[in-house]
């Protein structure tokens, strides 16, 4: 078998069977195969698509590319959720220690920021000394001792989602539905999950759209989890805004310490705790969404939650002092507040284009493995719906520097559309879809 046969298949429209697909990712995993022809294939599949029978065989290849975790002997359900991604999604950073909170435990395989959206693991590592890099046995052993693990792929677990990741960010190649279902799902197959909530974006700030698209990556993803056995449950979410208030990475870990302490911005909040009390629901802690919900407001109400993170942080080596003095984490060196130049009231703010100028700030990659910086960002100010004046804040960034800094800032008021007549906020979620 030859790789370039296979792209060439690819590129045609043809539809790759399971020897192929586990070739070329094999092949590429263990660097037989170089990036530029995996990055040729990853747009033959982007351009061309792939069916259900070719996405399920490519999730399983990349499963086979590493060990896959069994944690039945340390927790009855594991049960994990998973954002497909979005611009101020901080969401894990909560979540997880939420339900862990409420006694089911999460042990959670991450990704890094991919495009325009930031990545769990960036975040997590503003904190010093967090380390992602665990193995299988101490992967097992935290989620046995604190019930909680926020981790990345190891060269252990699904290595071949590492690497396809990586290159997709840099090659153009991420908004694809067979790219990113097998992204997901082999990491989360591969991290032994049994149960999974998937938290479908859709909008501008997504990679998905529209809801045709959302609901297509959704059954796409449920049916791989049917046919391996695990129960899921997708939820179709809006990102048309960014989610929350903070875009960057410091910024975001700030603002999930503030939701944790039950200071978090409305929406976030509510975001959260309905994710939440799905996996609650999932994992059969509680008999009900409501109940679930119930139980996730109370962990954050309680401090319980806040404490999980706390253990997680220093579980995995980081210094959990800045979870009580956020005022540590490093400042960028230039912060600007925007004010509304005219009345109205916010019809849009362009989630993309926030996300794209956190990138610019210096929050993004623009090449594999370029280095970010933790301290730029954007704090939106208002949502969709939002009733403003003439000068109220809309917005502030925290630039490295002057120049980046006002570029940022009129990227940003265009990104605002503000109008004169009454606007409808947006819906949190649009849908929710289940295996049957
Ligand atoms: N999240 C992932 O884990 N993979 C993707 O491809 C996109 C979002």
């Amino acid at each position: 078998m030859r790789a370039v046969d296979i792209i060439t298949k690819k590129r045609d429209g043809g539809v790759l069977s399971e020897e192929e697909l586990d070739f070329f990712v094999q092949g590429f995993t263990d660097g037989s195969i170089p990036d530029y022809q995996a990055a040729a294939f990853t747009m033959a599949v982007l351009i061309r698509g792939m069916n259900a029978d070719e996405t399920t065989n490519l999730t399983m290849a990349m499963i086979n590319t590493g060990d896959q975790l069994d944690l039945s002997d340390v927790v009855d359900v594991a049960v994990d959720k998973h954002s497909t991604g979005g611009v101020g999604d901080k969401t894990t950073l909560v979540i997880a220690p939420l339900v862990a909170a409420c006694g089911v435990p999460v042990g959670k395989m991450s990704g890094r920021g991919l495009s325009f959206t930031g990545g769990t693991l960036d975040k997590m590592e503003s904190f010093p000394g967090y380390r992602v890099d665990l193995s299988i046995a101490q992967f097992k052993q935290q989620l046995q001792q604190i019930g909680i693990v926020l981790a990345g792929q190891t060269a252990e677990l699904a290595p071949a989602d590492g690497k396809f990741y990586a290159l997709r960010d840099v090659t153009g190649t991420v908004p694809s539905i067979p790219l990113i279902a097998s992204s997901i799902m082999s990491k989360k197959l591969a991290a032994g999950t049994t149960a999974i909530v998937l938290d479908v974006k859709v909008g501008v700030g997504a990679f998905m759209q529209d809801l045709a698209q959302a609901e297509e990556l959704s059954r796409m993803m449920l049916s791989i989890a049917k046919r391996s056995g695990r129960k899921a449950v997708a939820l179709i979410s809006d990102m048309n805004q960014p989610l929350g208030n903070a875009v960057g990475h410091v910024l975001e870990v700030r603002e999930a310490i503030d939701t944790l302490a039950g200071r978090g911005p409305r929406d976030f909040v509510d975001h959260c705790i309905e994710v939440a009390g799905h996996m609650l629901l999932l994992a059969e802690k509680t008999k009900t969404l409501a109940d679930g919900m119930q139980a996730a407001q109370a962990a954050i109400n309680s401090g319980a939650a806040l404490q999980k993170f706390r253990e997680l942080v220093i579980a995995q080596g980081g210094d959990a002092s800045y979870i009580d003095h956020p005022e540590k984490f490093p400042a960028a060196a230039v912060v600007l507040n925007v004010a509304a130049a005219s009345a109205g009231w916010i019809e849009s703010i362009h989630a993309r284009e926030v996300g794209l100028t956190a990138v610019g700030l210096g929050a993004g990659r623009e090449k594999k493995g370029d280095p970010i910086d933790f301290t730029v960002g954007i704090i939106i100010k208002h949502k969709v719906g939002d009733r403003i004046a003439q000068g109220d804040e809309l917005f502030s960034v925290h630039a490295a520097n002057q120049q980046s800094a006002e570029m940022a800032c009129e990227r940003l008021v265009a990104a605002h559309h503000i109008v004169a007549q009454k606007v409808e906020p947006l819906p949190l979620f649009y849908r929710t879809l289940t295996q049957e």
